[in-house]
């Protein structure tokens, strides 16, 4: 194996750790219009003009709905223990309630008999974005109904799954549904309405403690429930007053209000204050919103560094540039301390038992060679960057149990569409042709490496 990069990872620090990858089902299944499932709100948003780049949609994307079993033979091959993927709620509820859709459950009954047979385990995510629309007709995530509906379908699916499936997780990163789906409007459904997003958000907060419990109930094998945050450091520009007040309501903004009142600490009285929107709390609800935790769930892509913006948007910070910084095809900057920080905070601040790396990964321009391989150097040296910064954590006593790499396949990165690639193996979305590209390779390695230190 190829010598590791500058001082780490220290595979040592991995014993019992689990190695995953990552998707979701938007994003790579396709077969938007089979066996009954039915128009989420991405299936809406992604036919509006100017949408996403490319015109693209979710129509095919992966067509992991047909190719599943090559899929998990992937997985199999880059030899990790975990496969995170996520259930599309249009597929098994697909009007949002009533009626629970046989063959949608039957999809996912079958890729989780497959993958246990293949000695992975699957991680299920319940939703990652996908909203039927018909809820959206009925008001979305502004409506409180949507939560009750969400605990119903998170019934159904851990009744067909919870024999075999332990852990769970309720919202992917509800910053993104919230801030980007109903403020900024960059994805689905594409609002721009401060009252509508942090309605957004309180109804997801609820609707996760109100599917926690529903999992809780419905499991037959002991499960493990968490719920996954995208979070970054927020530091300010400079050391002035200003800057340093920006950065404290971004932290509010992108980590506060999400750890805050699933932890049991309520909503940040600051952000309350600064978003000027009452929230819709009924006796009894935090309570609801606070579950206990098995684990919570990070996914890490970049720090933000602000300065104080008071003519701009909620809530006030603006991005500047690192100087020097590497950024990535998204134009994120690269960063692995941002991981270790968080880390870090999640066990200082919010007494983290167990934190899972639930997605952490990097898009790059990939140039495929003439026989098709991707020699990815910059994702491989990125990876290995992000896998030490956890092992520093843990070394710092952070409870890190897992890492999933995102992503698996290429796949529909949402509005930057087909162009931007996160896979561990690529797609040629002509052919459908999967490769294992160098970095997926290098991954295998370091599994590989860390595992036999474990027996050693
Ligand atoms: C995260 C999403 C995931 C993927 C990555 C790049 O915010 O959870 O679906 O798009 O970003």
């Amino acid at each position: 194996m190829e010598p590791l990069r500058g001082d780490g990872p220290d595979l040592t620090a991995f014993e019992d750790f689990v190695w995953g990858v990552a998707t979701s089902a938007y994003q790579i299944e396709g077969a938007v219009a089979e066996d009954g499932r039915l128009p989420s709100i991405w299936d809406t948003f992604s036919r509006v003009p100017g949408a996403i780049d490319g015109g693209d949609t979710g129509d095919v994307a992966c067509d992991h709905y047909h190719r599943w079993q090559e899929d998990v033979g992937l997985i199999r091959l880059l030899g990790v223990d975990a496969y995170r993927f996520s259930v599309a709620w249009p597929r098994v509820v697909p009007t949002g309630s009533g009626e629970v859709n046989a063959k949608g459950i039957a999809f996912y009954d079958r890729l989780v008999d497959a993958l246990l047979e293949a000695g992975v385990r699957p991680f299920v995510t319940l939703y990652h974005w996908d909203l039927p629309q018909a809820l959206q007709d009925r008001g979305g995530w502004p409506s409180r109904d949507t939560a009750y509906r969400f605990a119903d379908y998170t019934t159904a699916v851990v009744e067909a799954l919870g024999d075999r499936v332990a852990d769970w997780t309720t919202l992917n990163e509800p910053l993104c549904s919230s801030w980007i789906g109903h403020l900024e409007g960059t994805m689905a459904p594409g609002w721009k309405d401060l009252e509508a997003a942090v309605r957004t958000s309180y109804h997801l907060h609820l609707a996760h403690g109100l599917s926690a419990q529903a999992i809780r109930a419905a499991a037959r094998i002991t499960p493990s429930v968490g719920i996954v945050n995208n979070l970054s450091p927020c530091d300010p520009a400079t050391d002035s007053d200003e800057d340093r007040a920006a950065a404290l309501r971004l932290d509010g903004h992108v980590n506060r209000w999400w750890l805050d009142p699933v932890t049991g600490r309520g909503y940040p009285e600051d952000m309350v204050r600064l978003y000027g929107v009452d929230l819709p709390i009924q006796d009894g609800d935090l309570e609801t919103i606070a579950q206990p935790l098995d684990y919570l769930g990070l996914n890490y892509y970049f720090k933000q560094v602000v300065t104080a913006d008071p003519d701009g948007p909620v809530p006030y910070a603006r991005q500047v540039e690192v100087p020097g910084a590497t950024t990535t095809a998204m134009g994120w900057e690269v960063d692995a301390n941002g991981l270790e920080r968080l880390l870090l905070r999640l066990t200082r601040d919010y007494g983290a038992e167990r934190i899972y790396v639930t997605e952490s990964g990097s898009a790059w321009q990939d140039t495929v060679g003439p026989d098709g391989t991707v020699d990815d150097r910059e994702r491989s040296a990125y990876l290995e960057d992000h896998i030490a910064a956890c092992a520093a954590a843990m070394r710092q006593g952070a409870p890190v149990a897992g890492y999933f790499a995102w992503s698996l396949l290429d796949n529909f990165e949402w509005a930057y569409g087909y162009d931007k690639r996160f896979g561990l193996v690529h797609v040629d979305y002509e052919t459908q042709a999967r490769t294992v590209k160098a970095s997926g390779r290098r991954y295998a390695e370091l599994i590989d490496a860390s595992r036999r230190l474990r027996v050693a």
